[in-house]
């Protein structure tokens, strides 16, 4: 089978990739011509573990090609997949402005059936204008071609990206009402993960959209709602890890997403929940968990801040701060959304000086934030720091030679925003620490 990938991002370099892996023949289009140039020179834009040997072996293999020329891509697929970014509006809702721009450039284009699949993650009803503006370019040249639409959100997770898309949880696909055809078309695609018995969830467009949102609310509810945890435990001098470790032993609730911390970030949480948020209120209901969720995660990274000022004892005018990890999580170049931003803003705008190292994300980092001083490696970032906050856990910085850090750093204070160092261990090493829920 041939298919297109219109975005060559996170998703749609994945999903292309991936796909071409299964021994389908892939087209993946971006308009930005210098990613799609590099992309041909074997160059990999993202940092993202497993992709660059994927993308080598099958574009050697002939069976992954890219392009800026959508027609071109369209022209000889069977599926084609948008995998565009839909980012927030101002107000939290989402700017559809790429959807609506690709799915006219397939309307002008297309000239045989196609079922066009969003695997964006869209508010509910996006897919019906999407048909609509499709259908519109064609009636304006006449063309009775017909097409397809259906939903597939992704649910992959950067930094396991490969792992998530190969051996997924589930797939869901949603399609209108009594469209066999592009069901069977779209298993036939998915049919490597078919045979795996990976579970399929077949249902109605909008459910397949909202259900993306869902997923996305609810583990953010559960990264809020262990925050919330960890405040009580601050008060009551408890310890939010044994009792994340103890709810999370129930089968029912589970372990994952019990982290405290800074808070969610990244490029999906805050928009997916933002955009539910506002998709309720246009359907007149209030998505109170969803706000809720939002609000504690607001809160939370000011608590963030305000714990590194405590550690320095009120004061960061003048102080250096050494920021550890700057990727909204580890394993990732990804800065959207990232924690590590409004806490960097925040300690800035109170006059501290702020030195910080990342393994992937300095080249982004220091386009968002050019106040900071970018270190070569950890142990550079510490010198003559007042303290160290932790704020991604990348493994790197769970081994840190504590003894070097002391005689580096100007005073010995650790800010321990995920929780990867043990209290005990750490005063032994000589240093005061502060960490989250604890
Ligand atoms: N990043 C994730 O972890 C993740 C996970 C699940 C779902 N999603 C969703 O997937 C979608 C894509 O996310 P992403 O992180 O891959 O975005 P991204 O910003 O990394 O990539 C989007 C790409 O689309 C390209 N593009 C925009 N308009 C285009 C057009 N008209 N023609 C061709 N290319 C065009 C952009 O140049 C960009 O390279 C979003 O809706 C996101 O919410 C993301």
């Amino acid at each position: 089978m041939n298919i297109a990938v219109i975005g060559t991002g996170y998703v749609g370099l994945v999903t292309g990739a991936c796909f071409s892996e299964f021994g389908v023949q892939v087209t993946c289009v971006d308009q930005l011509e210098d990613k799609i140039e590099s992309l041909k020179r074997g160059e990999i834009p993202i940092y993202e573990p497993g992709l660059a040997e994927i993308v080598a072996r099958n574009v050697r293999g002939g069976r992954l090609s890219f392009t800026t020329d959508t027609a071109e891509a369209v022209a000889g697929s069977l599926v084609v997949l948008i995998a565009v970014g839909t980012p927030a509006a101002s107000d939290g809702s989402t700017d559809l402005a790429f959807i609506e721009a690709v799915s006219r450039e397939i309307g002008r284009c297309i000239d045989s059936y196609k079922v066009i699949v969003t695997k964006s993650t869209v508010p509910v009803g996006t897919s019906d204008k999407v048909r609509g503006w499709i259908q519109e370019e064609l009636d304006r040249r006449g063309d009775k071609t017909t097409f397809s639409i259906a939903s597939n959100p992704e649910f992959l997770r950067e930094g396991a990206a490969i792992g998530d898309f190969m051996r997924p949880d589930r797939v869901v696909i949603g399609t209108e009402a009594g469209d066999d055809h592009a069901i069977a078309i779209l298993k036939d695609l998915y049919r490597p993960l078919y045979l795996n018995e990976t579970p399929f969830v077949e249902t109605d467009i909008h459910s397949a959209e909202l259900a993306k949102y869902a997923a996305n609310a609810f583990l953010a509810t559960k990264i809020s709602f262990i925050n919330e945890i960890s405040v009580l435990c601050e008060e009551i001098g408890g310890d939010v890890q044994a009792i994340a470790r103890a709810m999370g032993l129930d089968r029912r609730i589970g372990k994952k997403f019990l982290h405290a911390g800074p808070g969610f970030g990244g490029s999906c949480f805050p928009k997916d929940t933002a955009s539910a948020a506002h998709f309720a209120r246009e359907l007149g209901q209030e998505f109170s968990i969803v706000e809720a969720a939002i609000r504690v995660n607001q809160r939370q990274r000011q608590r963030m801040i305000d714990k590194v000022i405590l550690a320095l004892e009120g004061q960061a005018n003048g102080k250096t701060v050494a920021v550890l990890g700057l990727s909204f999580k580890p394993e990732t170049d990804d800065m959207r959304e990232a924690p590590s931003i409004e806490i960097i803003r925040g300690l800035l705008e109170r006059g501290a000086l702020i030195r910080a190292y990342d393994p992937a994300a300095m080249a982004e980092a220091g386009r968002l934030i050019p106040e900071m001083v970018l270190c070569k490696d950890v142990y550079d970032a510490l010198t003559d720091a007042d303290v160290m906050v932790i704020v991604t856990e990348w493994n790197e910085f769970r081994m840190i030679d504590l003894s070097r850090a002391r005689e580096l750093m100007a005073d010995s204070r650790m800010v321990d925003l995920r929780n990867i160092y043990d209290r005990e261990r750490i005063a032994k090493a000589g240093f005061r620490y502060w960490g989250v829920g604890r």
